[in-house]
């Protein structure tokens, strides 16, 4: 095992997102499938990193890159009990298999927990049977399917 390759979960760091990881998350991010630019990557990441209502996580090998991250956020509902969801969760190809999923998660699920919300949910692709086995392993169960359906709006910028 070189400093590049997989490592044991274990020798992983899991820690909050700073605005200095944007460039890895922007690359991670393709990954996931919404390619993005560092630039936006880190305005974007600026307004999760200032929000009390958002928390993003980074998993880090010790010296070397950042090759996991998760999004978690508080939503909100007119009809329903808040609840955390998650907006993104990747782990790097050559990395996946060995826990770093489970450990991004958890911190995740514990950030969630000091909100004091009930319910974790991810939206996850049909596609992505890979991503419904994993979460079905932790505790997550299919509620239901639906439309997503975007509209683009016109603005001023
Ligand atoms: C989903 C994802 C984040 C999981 O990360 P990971 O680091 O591979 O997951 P872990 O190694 O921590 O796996 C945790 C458990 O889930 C299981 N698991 C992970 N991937 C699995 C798969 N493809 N099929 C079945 N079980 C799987 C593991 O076996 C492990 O169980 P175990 O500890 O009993 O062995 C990762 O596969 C990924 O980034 N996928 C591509 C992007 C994606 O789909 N993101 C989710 C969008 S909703």
């Amino acid at each position: 095992m070189n400093s590049t390759g997989p490592q044991p979960a274990d020798a992983i760091e899991i820690r909050p997102a700073t605005g200095d990881d944007a460039a890895a998350l922007a690359k991670l991010s393709n990954e996931l499938g919404y390619p993005t630019t560092p630039v936006r990557a880190s305005e974007r990441l600026d307004a999760l990193v200032g929000s009390a209502d958002n928390a993003v996580f980074v998993a880090c090998l010790p010296v070397g890159p950042v090759v996991g991250w998760i999004h978690v956020f508080v939503a909100l509902r007119v009809e329903s009990d808040r609840f955390a969801e998650l907006g993104g969760f990747v782990v790097s190809g050559p990395y996946r298999r060995g826990g770093l999923g489970r450990q991004l998660l958890a911190a995740a699920e514990a950030w969630a927990v000091t909100r004091r919300v009930r319910m974790l949910r991810v939206r996850s692709r049909v596609q992505r049977s890979d991503a419904k086995r994993f979460y079905e392993g932790l505790g997550f169960a299919v509620a239901k399917q639906q439309n997503v359906l975007d509209k683009p709006l016109a603005t001023d910028d």
